[in-house]
């Protein structure tokens, strides 16, 4: 095993969004510098680094004199191009390798792999062109979510479909793009477990969150999930063994849907800490972005263990600022919540801003704190500065 990357040493991000920059402050707060590589400038990642590279990721020179610049390279952006990780990792060692990275950016070779090492996913059938939709349908039955291949996020790029003349004019819309048409799954609830894997083969998971979207985004996180010793168990298994099938160093999520019999399907994997563990940042002894640290840089993982009896999260969309900015003073009148902004500029709806946490002795006390926290940020506290387009 390689020796540790100390704290003093510097750690490149590729990326340069909130993930990024949680995982900066972790960083900086352990006493490492951290360069960010991104597209664009002042990003929020970049606002904490100590370099803040601009440049596409296509230019595989300065990709080069980044990697050639820190000792280890992490993402925290998923849609990194392939041959952007392929240089970074010929001067510095990448982690999780991109490899991994290369799997869950395609939703057929990410299901693929899971099925190789007998992990329950829900029925597809992969698209590449209309003359493939009849044998989907007939395959797959109605109803159905149709997602693009590569590219999707917070529900970007995905459809439920309902038949056959829904199916096609979903498909039509994607614009020729590779897609799979997967089973609608009549889940009762979601859960996802982070978890992270060291160098020497550590595993640290995190316990199961309950999560709650609004159309196809992540809208609430409960933390613990109320559900059965059986399902919690089975739900960390599953993610012990994803971290341990596809050789993880680093952190990783795995979203699962939850059935009426208790039995559990992934939904996705996510190579890196993930919307809903940004509850571990105020509950837990050891948030998932040091987590991600500890383990990039091959030290021991911390506790996963909670420190609270309970907590809630909830995410701040650009929505929240359609009527102007948010009334933050307001959302922090409950001393109990923890606000958590990323300095985006330019608020869209759908757009992640920010996020609160609420501890609380029930996770439905901590939700209810939490929504009225959230409501309390959308009242008007200044003329609008911001309309939606
Ligand atoms: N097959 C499905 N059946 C039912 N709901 C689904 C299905 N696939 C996705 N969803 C819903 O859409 C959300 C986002 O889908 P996901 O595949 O996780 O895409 P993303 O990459 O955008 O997170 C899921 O968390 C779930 O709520
Ligand atoms: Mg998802």
């Amino acid at each position: 095993m390689s020796a540790p990357i100390l704290p003093g040493a510097t750690i490149g991000v590729l990326g340069g969004g909130q993930l990024g920059r949680m995982f900066s402050l972790a960083a900086r707060n352990l006493g490492y510098h951290v360069n960010v590589f991104a597209p664009e400038d002042d990003t929020p990642a970049g606002q904490i680094a100590y370099r803040e590279v601009r440049a596409p990721y296509g230019d595989l020179d300065a990709v080069q004199r980044f990697a050639e610049g820190v000792e280890v390279v992490t993402f925290e952006f998923e849609n990194v191009p392939t041959e952007t990780v392929e240089v970074a990792e010929r001067f510095a060692p990448v982690r999780p390798a991109g490899a991994l990275l290369h799997m869950t950016q395609n939703r057929v070779r990410e299901k693929t792999g899971l099925l190789r090492h007998g992990l329950p996913v829900s029925p597809f059938a992969v698209i590449r062109s209309p003359a493939d939709l009849e044998s989907a349908a007939a395959q797959i039955g109605f109803p159905a979510v149709l997602k693009t291949a590569a590219w999707g996020y917070d529900g970007k790029g995905q459809r439920r479909v309902d038949d056959a003349a829904a199916l096609r004019a979903a498909y039509m819309r994607l614009g020729g793009a590779r897609a799979v048409l997967e089973r609608f799954v009549p889940f009762v609830g979601e859960l996802s477990v982070v978890g992270a894997r060291g160098l020497d083969g550590a595993v640290a998971l995190y316990e199961p969150v309950w999560n709650e979207h609004r159309d196809h985004i992540l809208d609430i996180t409960l933390c613990p999930a109320p559900i059965a010793d059986a399902v919690r168990s089975d739900a960390l298994e599953l993610a012990r063994t994803v971290l341990e099938a596809f050789d993880v160093v680093g952190v990783l999520c795995v979203e699962l849907f939850l059935l009426e019999d208790g039995s559990l399907i992934v939904n996705e994997l996510a190579p890196r800490p993930h919307n809903s563990g940004h509850v571990t940042i105020d509950a837990h002894v050891c948030s998932q972005f040091e987590q991600q640290v500890r383990a990039v840089c091959g030290l021991p993982l911390g506790s996963t263990a909670r420190r609270v009896r309970a907590a809630a999260m909830a995410n701040l969309l650009g929505d929240l600022w359609r009527e102007g900015d948010p009334c933050f003073a307001d959302a922090l009148k409950d001393p109990g919540v923890r606000l958590h902004l990323y300095a985006k500029s330019g608020p869209r709806p759908g757009r992640k801003m920010g996020h609160l946490t609420v501890a609380g002795q029930t996770i439905e006390e901590a939700r209810e704190r939490a929504l009225a926290a959230r409501t309390s940020a959308a009242c008007r506290c200044e003329e609008p500065s911001w309309t939606s387009s």
